[in-house]
């Protein structure tokens, strides 16, 4: 999905997934461990180029690079952290439509500062358009309008997450979602924006 917001909050600085992003972050997804924390494949530098090009430009996906707002430099010196993502399956009028939405602080020196809470609630705000749902500050009005087929419905989100990511599943309780369904085949629970409650486990 083409966007060039920028989008601002205390913490953390939400920029598009540009060309210059992907050396580094190449070189976070070379760790075994984020590899797996993220259910990612591991790709050649060349295959990263391919897949920016891709979260950039299909129109199902969309993608920040996450920035720390440092107190002392300039904005474009700030550091990336990690990102944050929006997978759309089938389109918002569909009955099965959702969003899945995934997030990652890279560094671990970065990590329990709240960064990850506030870049998912400007995520998720600028793709409902509903800040209270996210317990967000509406966006500044310098924040283009998303693009379609955005804005979506805050029910259609969904994360999936591994069993037994404590950090992951704690972060998004906080956000108000909760967990429908446990697949143990894959290890993984399915976590639904005001989901309701009841886990259903599946063999
Ligand atoms: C999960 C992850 C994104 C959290 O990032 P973070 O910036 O450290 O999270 P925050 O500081 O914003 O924490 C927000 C909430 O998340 C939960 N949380 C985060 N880290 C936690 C940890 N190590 N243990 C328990 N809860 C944790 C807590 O509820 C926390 O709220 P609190 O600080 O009031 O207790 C980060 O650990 C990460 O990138 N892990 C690897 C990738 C991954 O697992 N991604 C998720 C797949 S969708």
């Amino acid at each position: 999905m083409i966007t060039d917001a920028v989008i601002e909050g205390d913490k953390v600085v939400l920029v598009p997934y540009r060309n210059e992003h992907v050396e580094k972050y190449h070189q976070w997804m070379s760790d075994p461990r984020l590899l797996k924390l993220t259910a990612s494949e591991p790709l050649t530098l060349g295959e990263e180029y391919e897949m920016q090009k891709k979260w950039r430009e299909d129109p199902d996906k969309l993608t920040f690079i996450i920035l720390a707002v440092e107190r002392k430099g300039d904005p474009s010196d700030y550091p990336m952290v990690g990102d944050v993502n929006l997978f759309l399956k089938g389109h918002p009028s569909d009955e099965d439509f959702e969003a899945e939405v995934e997030i990652m602080i890279a560094g671990t020196d970065y990590r329990r500062q709240g960064l990850a809470v506030e870049a998912l609630r400007l995520m998720l705000t600028y793709a409902t358009g509903l800040p209270s749902a996210f317990m967000c500050p509406p966006l500044s009005r310098s924040v283009p309008p998303p693009p379609k087929p955005l804005p979506i419905p805050p029910q259609s989100l969904v994360a999936r997450v591994a069993q037994d990511n404590r950090p992951s599943i704690s972060l998004f309780e906080k956000l108000q979602f909760s967990a429908v369904r446990v697949v143990h085949v894959f290890g993984e629970v399915e976590m639904r924006f005001g989901g309701g409650g009841v886990p259903i486990y599946d063999k």
